[in-house]
């Protein structure tokens, strides 16, 4: 960044707001909300901060956040969430219209675990083994540049509560798929539908190799080889020790975890599930939920009634999650009330039109 750009840098906050007591910046961010009225509206992730979650006006999982991205009219957008859930609401909504992530930092290190050069040289490659066989599919939590080599190529997104009929219809345009960017949640759906595990193989983009335990003609999916840093963090050994000291324990977990945690908990899905069967779990119920902190503890203060813990004791919330905080949406407000638009989120028109593509062939089908 040269002198000039640094100068005119805006994407860092400025730090008399990171010194502002909470107390106050709340204040200043309720009366800058309410100057602002529907010319803003408000999303937040059901893994933000409680400070962050107070100012939603809709909250949600990635899928239900986008149908509402798309369906906003409001001049602005603030996306309480990561990059590329921002991204995918500013491909999905109006050009006049702002995308804003108070805090460019806010990235999700799965989304950067598949990169756009290295998926196009694993593509060459596997174009080689296997010829015109394989459908790509990507989780939402990808680079617009993903969604939109996806979209190019005839494939489609897949959220987590819609990734079992994503691999299904995948398997109906062709005869392997190919999975980015998490391993985990491709294996788990890809299992749950009874494809067996030696006959999924992975990519590995940093030795760009394939590792199968079967013979080419026998591999069904290609997992890309990524995962997200705040769901492995659940380990067999703390389903094991809660078998044996509260058997009684329900454990619930989301498929961004290993197949291993899956398989051995009672239950799995995504966020929206997880919140369906706890707002549905009977009165004294006892829990042990696989997720992202900032919902469990949600979760936890919400149902009194139930007995609800962390799977993991030491479990942290998700960090870039958490770097949409009070101060940066105080600072986002505040300037938008000036006329200024901090961190917007802009995705090119050519990939942004393919990205659509995935993302349509998701709700089409
Ligand atoms: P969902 O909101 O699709 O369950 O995804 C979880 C997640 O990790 C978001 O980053
Ligand atoms: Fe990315 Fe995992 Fe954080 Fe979700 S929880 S934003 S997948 S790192």
């Amino acid at each position: 960044m040269s002198i000039l750009e640094l100068l005119n840098d805006t994407s860092t906050i400025p730090t008399s707001y990171t010194s502002t007591p909470s107390d106050e910046l709340y204040r200043r961010a309720v009366a800058a909300r309410n100057k602002l009225g529907e010319r803003v509206y408000i999303l937040g992730h059901h893994y933000q901060k409680d400070e962050v979650i107070q100012f939603a006006d809709a909250t949600g999982d990635s899928l239900q956040l986008s149908q509402i991205a798309a369906a906003q009219t409001a001049d602005t957008i603030i996306f309480c969430g990561v990059h590329f859930m921002a991204e995918t609401a500013d491909i999905l909504t109006a050009p006049h219209q702002n995308v804003i992530l108070p805090d460019l930092r806010a990235g999700c290190s799965m989304a950067d675990m598949a990169t756009i050069t290295q998926t196009e040289r694993a593509w060459d490659n596997l174009q080689e083994l296997f010829g015109d066989t394989i459908l790509p599919l990507t989780y939402v939590n990808s680079t617009a540049a993903i969604k939109s080599f996806v979209g190019k190529h005839g494939g489609a997104t897949v959220t987590s509560s819609n990734a079992h009929h994503m691999v299904k219809w995948a398997f109906s345009q062709k005869q392997r798929l190919l999975f980015l960017p998490d391993q985990h949640l491709g294996r788990n759906t890809a299992a749950d539908l009874g494809i067996p595990l030696e006959h999924m193989a992975i990519w590995d983009p940093i030795r760009n190799q394939l590792e199968a335990n079967c013979a080419h003609e026998d591999v069904q999916v290609i997992l890309w080889k990524g995962h997200c840093s705040v769901h492995m963090n659940f380990l067999p050994k703390h389903i094991t020790h809660l078998r044996a000291t509260e058997p009684d324990r329900r454990i619930l977990v989301h498929p961004e975890c290993t197949h291993e945690v899956v398989t051995a908990s009672d239950d799995n899905g995504s966020t929206s599930y997880i919140i369906e069967r706890i707002k549905n779990a009977p009165s004294g119920s006892k829990w042990a939920i696989g997720t992202e902190m900032n919902l469990v503890n949600r979760l936890i203060s919400e149902n009194p009634h139930l007995d609800i813990v962390s799977l993991n004791p030491f479990m942290c919330p998700c960090l870039t999650m958490n770097r949409i905080d009070l101060p940066h949406l105080t600072w986002t407000l505040e300037e938008l009330v000036n006329g200024t638009v901090i961190n917007p989120i802009r995705v090119d028109e050519e990939t942004a039109r393919y990205s659509k593509l995935a993302l349509q062939r998701m709700w089409d089908n």
